[in-house]
């Protein structure tokens, strides 16, 4: 039985594999609409979220399975006291899979194993959210054709940012890649993923506050909130809220086919006036999400 805890957890064989379903899910939906029929999934949402629960529900339904869970820990007996363990083993006797999101980092690992069905990592802290990495996975494919000799400038929060690490680890794998990190000097990626991610994998990175200066390098830009949940202070997350806001004008040096992504909620980050520009790609992200928490889902259910 396997889980996603990790992005690593899958061999690049494997993400590829997933894309590959996923696009067939997207030409041919109906062969998909009963595959998981009989089948339940348990959505444990910890923290808040729309885009992950409901993609994973509206994933679950198009294969013609069932939902069952919770979207607030106050709605749960976590409220009670419960542990992420003694959670994992009750909801083993009601659903097939779980998907689960929390505030802390590693609590889906520990349901893994104590769960007897897989468990998915929906998001974990600061720490991973290997899912949203399967979407922007997709997305990147269906934009660029494939991975390799891609210039990546990931832009924002890339402290807590958990959706920029599970993406990084992912990327880190192809051939060609360099990463340009862009950030206040307070939001910098976290040594642990500088070292053991991208050095570890000869990936070239230059680190950068100006946003500017490094857009015509890029093929895609990753932009992310500011984590205001994750911060100790407001004070400091009113300070650095606002530090990069994308607006039409700032592309004017940007590449014809740049691609624009954000794992969203926006917040400020990006102006609504670049949502209809051809390189706005957020919105494509959503819905690829669903597509391949699908493809997901089929492998970890070994259906
Ligand atoms: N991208 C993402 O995880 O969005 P939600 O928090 O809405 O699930």
């Amino acid at each position: 039985m396997r889980s996603l805890i990790d992005i690593l957890d899958f061999t690049t064989e494997e993400l590829d594999q997933l894309i590959s379903v996923a696009n067939d899910i997207i030409a041919n939906p109906q062969k998909y609409s009963e595959k998981c029929k009989g089948k339940k999934l348990a959505t444990l949402f910890f923290e808040p979220s729309t885009r992950t629960r409901l993609s994973f529900e509206a994933a679950m339904y198009e294969l013609g399975g069932n939902v069952l869970g919770f979207s607030e820990a106050n709605s749960s007996s976590a409220a009670k006291g419960e542990s992420v363990a003694d959670t994992a083993k009750t909801v083993s006797c009601y659903a097939d899979i779980i998907a689960m999101r929390h505030p802390k980092e590693g609590a889906p690992y520990v349901a893994s194993l104590n769960a007897s069905i897989p468990v998915i990592n929906a998001g974990d802290g600061g720490h991973n959210h290997p899912t949203q990495t399967l979407a922007d996975l997709l997305t990147i494919y269906r934009e660029k054709g494939g991975f390799n000799n891609l210039t990546i400038g990931f832009c924002g929060d890339l402290k807590f940012g958990r959706t920029v690490h599970s993406l990084i680890n992912a990327l880190a794998r192809y051939s060609g890649i360099k990463v340009v990190l862009i950030s206040p000097k307070e939001l910098m990626l976290p040594g642990y993923v500088k070292t053991d991610v991208l050095e570890k994998n000869n990936i070239s990175y230059t680190e950068t506050t100006d946003l500017e200066e490094v857009m015509p390098q890029l093929d895609i830009l990753y932009m992310t909130r500011v984590q205001r949940e994750r911060f100790f202070n407001e004070e400091d997350y009113l300070r650095l809220k606002d530090s990069y806001v994308l607006t039409p004008d700032k592309l004017n040096e940007a590449k014809s086919d740049l691609s624009i992504m954000h794992p969203l909620p926006r917040v400020n980050e990006i102006s609504v006036a670049i949502d209809d520009d051809p390189r706005a790609c957020y919105f494509k992200q959503v819905l690829n999400g669903k597509y391949m928490r699908m493809a997901l889902i089929l492998k970890l259910l070994e259906v």
